[in-house]
């Protein structure tokens, strides 16, 4: 498994598995399972889940998969807008790790900027490191303004930002990702194949068919192509978990960038960041 390197020193695996929108049918839950300890055994270990998803049970399936496997794991949860106070984060963070069955997560997120005041929020994430509840600290669809505002509050430490970035969210390749890069803040890209809605796309079928593989796969390479990258999609079956750790195999040439540069165009000035 390819590496990245946080700004603490430490290194996660590039690709990682999402959970938003599991736990929420009965019905697919053992292969949800199967699907994420799958995905350990092939070293996708950096799992990405948040007391939002699923109202909380997205984290108790996590807390389920990795049982007996938490030392393989780098645990990642966030804290809702609404509970990133001072008090409320340490609120969350200690349900999070009630529902995770753990006594520790690797790296929290606030999951987007809401009214609390960023001071606050990067307050209780130190407090927790301090209690050894969480590793490390970061945020999630902060634009550059609001990363700007962070670093100028002391929050150096900022371990990612977890954004929207896929073939047609390149926004961020503007003045995010670069301005990330300079100070070693891995982006995490998050709904990398754009939720499935990628798929139909004919340059990705075509490319796709050139290296006798899937169109989401394609869409992953491209996405795991950048340096300072990790991307986290969202597989609900096993197929799609080897399908998804196989991308990394994948190494589009020129032509094909040519060919999705020209089917998705590169931002030519300042796009507002994009969320979902
Ligand atoms: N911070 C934030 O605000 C934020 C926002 C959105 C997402 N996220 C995180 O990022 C993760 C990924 O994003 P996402 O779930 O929105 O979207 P995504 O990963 O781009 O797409 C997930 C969808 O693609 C399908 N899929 C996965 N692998 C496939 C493959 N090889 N072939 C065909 N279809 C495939 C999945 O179906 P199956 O389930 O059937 O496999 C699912 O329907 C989330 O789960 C969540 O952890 C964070």
């Amino acid at each position: 498994m390819r590496k990245l390197r946080l700004p603490s020193g430490e290194s996660i695996p590039v690709l990682g598995q999402g959970t938003w929108c599991m736990a929420e049918r009965v019905g697919r839950r053992n292969e949800e399972l199967a699907a994420l300890r799958l995905g350990l055994d092939l070293g996708m270990t950096l799992i990405d889940t948040a007391e939002m998803y699923a109202d909380g049970a997205a984290e108790e399936l996590v807390g389920e998969a990795i049982t007996g496997r938490r030392d393989e794991v780098f645990l990642v949860s966030k804290v809702l807008p609404q509970h990133a106070s001072r008090r409320g984060t340490i609120g969350a963070c200690t349900n999070s790790l009630r529902r995770l069955r753990t006594d520790r997560l690797d790296l929290y997120l606030l999951h987007w900027r809401e009214s609390v005041a960023l001071d606050e929020t990067v307050d209780a994430f130190r407090t927790l490191m301090r209690e050894g509840k969480i590793r490390h600290w970061g945020v999630s669809n902060l634009d550059i303004d609001d990363m700007q505002e962070l670093i100028e509050l002391g929050g150096e430490e900022v371990a990612t930002d977890q954004v929207l970035y896929n073939l047609s969210r390149r926004g961020i390749e503007y003045d995010l990702l670069p301005w990330c890069r300079e100070r070693r803040i891995p982006i995490m890209a998050y709904s990398p194949i754009e939720q499935g809605r990628l798929l139909a796309h004919p340059p990705l079928k075509v490319i796709a068919e050139k290296h006798g593989a899937t169109p989401a796969q394609v869409a992953l390479a491209w996405v795991l192509r950048h340096r300072g990258v990790a991307a986290i999609p969202k597989a609900g079956t096993r197929e799609h978990v080897r399908e998804n750790r196989a991308a990394l195999e994948i190494r589009l040439d020129r032509d094909d960038l040519a060919m999705l540069d020209e089917a998705f165009p590169p931002p030519t000035e300042k796009r507002p960041l994009e969320v979902l």
